[in-house]
């Protein structure tokens, strides 16, 4: 786009880390071919502008201010951002439109770019004559899974009766109702209601974080369910190749410093369930113990909201638990976790299955403990663990017999061994495909944006 004029992208994520994260590797990414670039987001978590020097930034209002996202309001706090956001946005939209004409030489939004999680933004562009392109920030699988429900609850089989159910859900024949993406089962009405909603929006186009050869059957299921232009393009991460932090927390480097320190390779266990789920204070008892007894090195991320005082806690925890973690673990309370999976003595990750956890483990090569929580996660373990073969299920119970036993698994048993071979397979193919179909997916991003401006 030399010599012309930078076309500008209004990026518009929810205010989940989860989300943020990926749609700021996006950003990048598209700034580093030519776009202007600005982020439209709420004022509740709102991304540090001075991280990201390159992007404008526009703050909207919300509603949520103070609220503590949780598995079990999640799907409220959908519906409020779907509710309360939209003249929120139309006028700070607006306006926008206004000064960048005044002020900007008569410039204009190319595209709007946003999150599927905030599905009210798809009419709020046609109706401003905004072209608009969706952003799926979990796998293209779950996306699918989403579509599979909505048929299933046509024929009777939802709100389901038995949410452990390992038999396989007909439509989707490696996944069992067990790993289907919905809450629980108080509000799985609610639930798929709102998705119903979103999925009945036929965009245009729709960008993935994901990498082809990893879920191309989905990719193709979708492709003749939308017949819109599909970009897989992942893992973001790993494209952006961006040392800008996007974390609303903040990341404490000196778990790389206790990494570095005399710890073999492939010897430390990272233990985290990304920003919302979180164990509860019994449950963190356990897994101090279970950890300890495994005899493993581990780094755990404990975030402020698991419990207030980590260091009281830690105190008071039985004096020969006390000594081991002090001895094997390193606890923080939130981690440069893309720097700590990289990291050569991580051998293991125990995660709640996150799609970006999921990626960046992937990318490195790491094999997974995985315990998903809610949603989305539950596809990706299934994916992980049935599919790739790089993840152990577990769903045991969460007491320190069955922590150590799943533990020495991964990281000392043959079985993990055999995992860790197959992750280095992937990484190697990951890597393939970020030279290859990621980036050619792209290139096809950028002219199909174009191509809505000609
Ligand atoms: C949410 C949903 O729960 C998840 O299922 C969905 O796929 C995305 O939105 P979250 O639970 O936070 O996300 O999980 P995940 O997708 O794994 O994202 C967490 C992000 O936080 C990752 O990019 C991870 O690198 C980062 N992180 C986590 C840190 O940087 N430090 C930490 O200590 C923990």
């Amino acid at each position: 786009m030399e010599n012309q004029i930078r076309h500008r992208l209004v990026l518009i994520p929810p205010p989940l880390q989860g989300h943020i994260t990926p749609m700021l590797q996006l950003a990048t990414i598209l700034h580093s071919k030519g776009f202007s670039i600005t982020i439209a987001h709420t004022h509740f978590n709102s991304p540090n502008p001075s991280n990201h020097p390159n992007f404008n930034f526009l703050p909207f209002f919300d509603g949520l201010s103070n609220t503590q996202i949780t598995s079990k309001n999640f799907v409220d706090i959908a519906s409020t951002l779907n509710i309360k956001c939209v003249s929120s946005l139309k006028e700070t939209l607006v306006h926008y439109i206004t000064k960048l004409a005044n002020e900007n030489h008569g410039e204009k939004i190319a595209c709007i770019i946003y999150d599927g999680f905030l599905s009210f933004i798809d009419s709020l562009a046609k109706e401003l004559k905004l072209p608009s392109i969706v952003f799926r920030t979990t796998s293209a699988t779950n996306l699918l899974t989403y579509h599979v429900c909505l048929q299933l609850q046509s024929k009777g089989y939802l709100p389901l009766q038995d949410s452990k159910s390992r038999d396989l859900v007909p439509e989707l024949d490696l996944l069992r109702f067990k790993d289907l993406p919905l809450f629980n089962l108080t509000n799985q009405y609610d639930f798929l209601q709102s998705i119903g909603k979103t999925l009945s929006i036929t965009p245009l186009g729709v960008i993935f974080n994901t990498v082809e050869s990893l879920e191309d059957s989905s990719l193709n299921q979708l492709q003749k369910l939308y017949k819109a232009n599909l970009f897989p393009i992942g893992p973001l991460h790993m494209i952006a190749n961006d040392a800008n932090n996007s974390s609303i927390l903040q990341e404490n480097d000196n778990c790389i410093s206790w990494l570095n320190y005399n710890k073999p390779r492939k010897s430390v266990l990272y233990v985290s369930l990304g920003s919302i789920a979180s164990w509860e204070e019994k449950e963190l008892t356990e897994v101090a113990c279970g950890l300890v007894n495994s005899r493993q090195n581990f780094l755990w991320v404990i975030r402020p909201e698991s419990i207030s005082d980590v260091s009281a806690w830690l105190e008071s925890l039985p004096e020969d638990v006390k000594v081991g973690v002090a001895e094997r673990g390193c606890v923080v309370k939130w981690a440069p976790q893309s720097e700590v999976l990289a990291h050569k003595a991580v051998g293991g990750f125990w995660s709640h299955c996150g799609w970006n956890s999921t990626l960046e483990s992937l990318c490195e090569g790491v094999p997974i403990i995985c315990q998903p929580s809610f949603g989305d996660q539950r596809v990706n373990a299934r994916l992980l663990s049935h599919v790739w073969k790089v993840g152990l299920e577990w769903c045991n119970a969460i007491e320190r017999d069955e922590i150590e036993r799943v533990v020495r698994r991964l990281m000392v048993n043959s079985e993990g061994e055999m995992m860790r071979q197959r992750a280095t397979e992937l990484k190697h193919e990951i890597g393939i495909a970020v030279r290859g179909s990621s980036c050619d997916a792209l290139n096809g991003l950028v002219k199909y944006i174009l191509s809505l401006n000609a």
